[in-house]
């Protein structure tokens, strides 16, 4: 059974969908769901579910990533996960600590990536008038939002459509995807599945 470490920074909707996907025959399970917010919403709905959490501020860290990252580090060497899901978690990860994780961690990003690395993908995909939106998972690597995409599921963009109004139809489409792509990966299955 493959450990899986959830790292998030808000309401913890898309780590919900994963932990309730981890049960039965799943080949994974949730050992921890670890927030560098210490109000994140999702630690209650983590505990409410009997996760363990911890909370890994990042704010008396400042400017120094490196030092932040080891404290994560500390946290999650006591778990030993076989794979690290972010799911909304906001900060942006060194190249030490991608590598020291190489291969383990997977990312939930809101676009069809390689469109919209980084943040309000919703009002750049309306702003360019694009059809279609959608959701990505993929492998993290140390360049942004660029590691190898395993799964994306789309949604059409309407002519009415506020950053608020398609980011609620392309969470709903998140909470289809990551929990079955984390169930592939930890089965080995790395190929890429695209939901319509
Ligand atoms: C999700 O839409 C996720 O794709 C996005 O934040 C939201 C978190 O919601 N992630 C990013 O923007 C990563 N840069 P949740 O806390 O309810 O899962």
């Amino acid at each position: 059974t493959k450990r899986v470490a959830i790292l998030i920074s808000g309401g913890g909707s898309n780590m919900v969908s994963l932990v309730e996907d981890m049960t039965g025959d799943h080949p994974a399970r949730p050992v921890l769901v670890l927030s560098n917010k210490p109000d994140a919403g999702g630690l209650a709905k983590a505990q409410a579910r009997g996760i363990p959490t911890a909370v890994v501020d990042h704010r008396p860290f400042g400017s120094d990533r490196a030092a932040f990252e080891v404290a994560l580090n500390r946290v999650l060497d006591q778990v030993r996960p076989d794979i690290i899901c972010l799911a909304g978690f906001m900060r942006v990860l060194t190249e030490g600590f991608v590598q020291r994780w190489d291969g383990k961690m997977l990312n939930i990003h809101p676009s069809l990536l390689p469109k919209y690395k980084g943040l309000h993908t919703h009002a750049r995909a309306i702003e360019a008038g694009d059809a279609e939106a959608g959701c990505s998972v993929h492998e993290v690597t140390a360049e942004l939002d660029g590691g190898k995409v395993l799964g994306q599921a789309r949604v059409p963009v309407l002519p009415d459509d506020t950053p608020e109004t398609l980011a609620a139809r392309v969470l709903v489409q998140e909470h289809d995807l990551y929990p079955k792509i984390l169930r592939r990966v930890a089965e080995g299955d790395r190929s890429r599945l695209d939901l319509t």
